[in-house]
């Protein structure tokens, strides 16, 4: 077994790795989505993908990125038939390696032990998450001024908001992120801020503070298809603000899972993304 960078052709096998090692079952185009958000990392962050090798088949993947002085991890796991033999810390290692100079580390970890064990060990705080889920009461949607559809025209305003609320910005997969959901943005006087709706709900949001955030979050609901479910995840005790838009648009609450961070406090008012931090 040897840890080696990923090919461009490893990533269907690392897809195929990833589904089973979360016992997800992946759609047809999700596990398109996936391959390409892979790909797309190959492209940024070709020192932060990482694979193990077993007599040339890939029995274990790590995907990190690096965005300004932010180091996040997007994907982690080995087959199960080669797990509690060190390939796991291996690979963590390579990956968080790939992070050498960054202040600060983020990622969002399943509910796995193992997982947990391997990220508390490499020096992340875990901060439990909350997610909000279910079909949105559109009767109780308040209208709600100020938020617009944002286009390339809007992302030197998204990196702003970004440097401010987590110290990073997305750059480089703005291209990626819009070609797969809506961006909502709100420039007012009295703060700014931005949300990425994707088909399973709002994904991502960043405000400079909770007055605009709770717009944002109130308008990415809106937008969702009225009748089917919908999320918002990643939620930890600071986003009060979402969930209090979650209740009152008659989402339900539960436990989610975890957000690992180094050096770093959870950002707020923030939504992380499950992918890129
Ligand atoms: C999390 C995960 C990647 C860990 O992979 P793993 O290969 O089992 O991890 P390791 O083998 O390195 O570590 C497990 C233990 O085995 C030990 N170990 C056993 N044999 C070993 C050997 N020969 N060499 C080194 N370590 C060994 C390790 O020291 C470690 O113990 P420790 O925690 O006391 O240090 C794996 O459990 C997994 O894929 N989980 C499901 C997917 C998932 O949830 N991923 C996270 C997404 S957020």
């Amino acid at each position: 077994m040897r840890i080696r960078p990923m090919r461009p052709e490893d990533v269907p096998a690392a897809e195929r790795l990833t589904a089973l090692a979360y016992g997800t079952d992946r759609t047809d185009d999700w596990r398109r989505r996936w391959c390409d958000r892979i790909r797309h990392l190959l492209t940024t962050d070709p020192g932060g993908c990482w694979v193990a090798d077993s007599d040339a088949a890939v029995v274990g993947v790590a995907v990190a990125l690096r965005r300004d002085l932010l180091w996040v991890l997007s994907s982690y796991a080995v087959h199960l038939d080669h797990q509690h033999r060190g390939v796991g810390t291996a690979l963590l290692d390579a990956a968080v390696g790939y992070g050498a100079g960054c202040l600060r580390g983020m990622l969002t970890s399943r509910p796995d032990h193992q997982a947990l064990r391997r990220y508390r060990r490499a020096g992340f705080t875990l901060h439990p998450t909350m997610q909000l889920t279910g079909v949105v009461d559109r009767s109780a949607l308040p209208a709600v001024d100020g938020v617009r559809v944002g286009t390339a025209a809007d992302l030197d305003l998204v990196d702003s908001v970004d440097r401010r609320v987590r110290g990073a910005t997305h750059r480089p997969d703005h291209a990626f992120v819009m070609a797969h959901s809506t961006l909502l943005v709100c420039d007012l006087l009295t703060g700014s801020g931005y949300a990425v709706v994707a088909e399973c709900g709002v994904a991502r949001l960043a405000a400079t503070n909770r007055a605009v955030a709770q717009r944002l979050l109130w308008a990415g609901l809106a937008r969702t298809t009225p009748g089917s479910p919908t999320n918002v995840r990643n939620l930890t005790s600071d986003q009060e603000w979402a969930i209090d838009v979650g209740l009152a648009a008659g989402l339900r609450l539960d436990l989610d899972a975890y957000l690992a961070l180094r050096h770093m406090r959870p950002p707020a008012p923030y939504v992380p993304s499950t992918a890129f931090g």
